[in-house]
Parts: C-alpha cells; sequence; structure tokens
C-alpha cells in the first residue's frame, strides 16, 4: 500500500536508542510516493512507575487501528519480573493473535562467531506464538511452604498447531530449499509431542515437495552449533523457539543482529516486529547499542506489509556495512544508523 501508519514502542533502556535508528533507516528507504505517519507509545518501565500501568485498555485499542507496531524493548531490573512480560508484551502478542513468531538467522560476513566462515547458515524460525507454556496456565500449591507445588502448564491446541506449521510449510515451499524441521520433545512430552508430529505428517502431505525432518530439541541445540546448515525453515513449540531462537543469534553474529516479527498472517490484526534482544539496561544511554538488530526488524516489517524491495535493500545494506566494519575504533549506534541510512538511499 502506499502509506504506513506505523505505532511505535520505543520501551526501556536501549529500546529507544534502536529503534530511532530503525526509524531513520525506514525513512530513508520509502519512496517519495509512500507516506509514513508514526505514532508513538510510552510504554514499559517508566509509565508502569509513573501509573501503575503496563497496557491500558484504551491503549490496545488505539494500537488496533495501524498497520504495524515497532517495539524497541522492554524491561527493566527496577519492576519486578514478569509484570512488564505478561501485562505488555506476551499481553500484544496474545490480543494480537501474534501466532508466528518469525526469527531468521543468517551468518552475514565479518561477524564475531565461532561459525565465521561458513557462508551457508541461512535459517528461518517459525516459533509458536500464542500458546505452549507461555499462556499462564498453572498454578502455586501450598505457596511459600516446603510441600509448596508449582505447575505450568503447556497449552497446545490442534486448531493451533496447525495454523503455525501450515505457515511454516508455506514459508519452506517458498524458499529454494524447501526443507521443513520439526523441533520437538515427543520422547519425552508425549502428549503435545504426538499431537504436532500428526499434525506436522498430516499438513506434510499437502506439501510434496518440501522435505521434512524432526529432532527433539536437545538435540537441535547440538545441530545449531556443529551443523547450523542443515536447516532451512524450523517450526517450533513456544518455549523451544524461544531458547533456539537466542542460541541461533549467539552462533550466527550475536544478539546485536538478530531481528523477529511477531505476525498475525491472517492481517486481523497488526503484526509487532522486534529485534530479539532486551533492553539491555547496563549499556542504555550511552550509544553502545547496535541498531542493526532492529533495522533488520524493519526489514521484516516492510517484507509483511508487502514492500519487498525495499525490505530487501535493508537486507543488502546490513550485509555491506558489516563487510566494510573493521576492527578500528567501534561505532556508535548513532553512527550505524547513519551509515545504513546513506546505503539503503543509494
Ligand atoms: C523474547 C523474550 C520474551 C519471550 C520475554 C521477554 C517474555 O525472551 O522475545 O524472546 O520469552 O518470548
Ligand atoms: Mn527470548
Amino acid at each position: 500500500s502506499r502509506s504506513i501508519n506505523l505505532a511505535v514502542i520505543p520501551g526501556d533502556g536501549i529500546g529507544q536508542e534502536v529503534v530511532a535508528q530503525g526509524l531513520k533507516v525506514l525513512r530513508a528507504v520509502l519512496p517519495q510516493d509512500v507516506k509514513l505517519e508514526t505514532k508513538e507509545y510510552d510504554l514499559g518501565a517508566r509509565r508502569w512507575h509513573r501509573t501503575g500501568e503496563t497496557l491500558p485498555d484504551a491503549e490496545l485499542e488505539a494500537l488496533k487501528g495501524h498497520d504495524a507496531l515497532l517495539l524497541g524493548a522492554i524491561g527493566d531490573p527496577s519492576v519486578p519480573s514478569g509484570v512488564l512480560e505478561r501485562g505488555l508484551l506476551l499481553k500484544l502478542r496474545f490480543a494480537f493473535d501474534h501466532y508466528v513468531n518469525l526469527r531468521p538467522s543468517k551468518l552475514f560476513p565479518n561477524t564475531a562467531t565461532p561459525l565465521a566462515g561458513r557462508p551457508d547458515i541461512d535459517f528461518v524460525v517459525v516459533r509458536e506464538g500464542t500458546e505452549g507454556p507461555y499462556t499462564g496456565n498453572g498454578g502455586s500449591l501450598r505457596t511459600g511452604t516446603p510441600a509448596e507445588v508449582a505447575t505450568e502448564v503447556s497449552v497446545n491446541t490442534a486448531y493451533g498447531v496447525e495454523r503455525v506449521v501450515r505457515d511454516a510449510y508455506e514459508r519452506a515451499n517458498a524458499r529454494p530449499r524447501k526443507k521443513l524441521t520439526l523441533v520437538h520433545k515427543n520422547n519425552v512430552l508425549v502428549y503435545a509431542g504426538h499431537m504436532w508430529k500428526k499434525i506436522f505428517d498430516r499438513v506434510g502431505e499437502e506439501y510434496p515437495e518440501v522435505t521434512t525432518d524432526y529432532l527433539h530439541v536437545d538435540a537441535a541445540t547440538i545441530f545449531f552449533v556443529t551443523q547450523p546448515e542443515r536447516f532451512d525453515v524450523i517450526v517450533t513449540d513456544n518455549l523451544f523457539g524461544d531458547i533456539l531462537t537466542d542460541l541461533a543469534a549467539a552462533v550466527t553474529g550475536g544478539i546485536g543482529l538478530a531481528a523477529s516479527g511477531n505476525i498475525n498472517p491472517a492481517g486481523d490484526f497488526p503484526s509487532m516486529f522486534e529485534p530479539v534482544h532486551g533492553s539491555a539496561p547496563d549499556i542504555a544511554g550511552q550509544g553502545k547499542a547496535d541498531p542493526t538488530a532492529t533495522v533488520l526488524s524493519v526489514a521484516l516489517l516492510l517484507r509483511h506489509l508487502g514492500h519487498e524491495a525495499e525490505a530487501v535493500r535493508i537486507e543488502e545494506a546490513v550485509s555491506a556495512d558489516l563487510a566494510a566494519r573493521t576492527g578500528a575504533a567501534a561505532r556508535t549506534t548513532d553512527e550505524i544508523g547513519d551509515a545504513l541510512a546513506v546505503r539503503v538511499a543509494n
């Protein structure tokens, strides 16, 4: 479409700094005739300290009216663990039915990684985003006593599994290698694991060109390090996907490069794009954060909204920028943003 009405949630810590660069590159890459409107939402730790609110209903409603959301990072040590995660980030993912949590991993040139020099690492994790152990379905009995019992139930519905598995097949089918790996733990998690495998096999019959594979999650972590080129598209449960994508980021150049999209493929709600990294309060405000993960998340945002050429321009700019990085003095957040903005504009 010829206009983008974007909601911006800079959030906490380095979120503010990296989002500013993401927007800078977005403005630089968009053709003149695409109108960009942005509206900033003050959500996160500061808001919570000031008003006690995480995500008021009125703002949730207002966010629904946007084409997409760009989020920096949420979280601060001054806020009790779980308050912002559940009350803001997961609330958005659940309310907007972001059932595809898309996390690509590509080995860019010149990145500090134990896997340097292996150019064929290019895979994408399709992490389920609305079910599994993230639903808050659990409880605590005899809390605070020596006999305390805590449960955290993983919820898996046939509907929820089928739709994310189908999305992963579509993505695999659209890529040259056409390979899809299901990662679970069906030797132990026999109820959910068997249902995932059954649905994976059944939906697979509709995609005869896609080669399939299955790995237990523990084995998958080994292959992420020893043989990452074996992966093309991976589909997995919410929690396994959370853990695997941090590992994927670490082995392919670090968390400073890892982008993600929380996607509602049906388009019933706006999708939300964010770097995989957190708010990094230890380096906040110092211009040290690498905005590249946010810039690559902007590329995913553009692709989702149908601006494929602009998405590719950003990805190529990042690749060229990384290739040009030398061991010399580290650049500031702003300098990296400027360099990328210049590259995409040319
Ligand atoms: C992520 C984060 C979140 C998650 C937290 C902050 C709730 O780790 O986006 O990967 O577990 O999904
Ligand atoms: Mn995570």
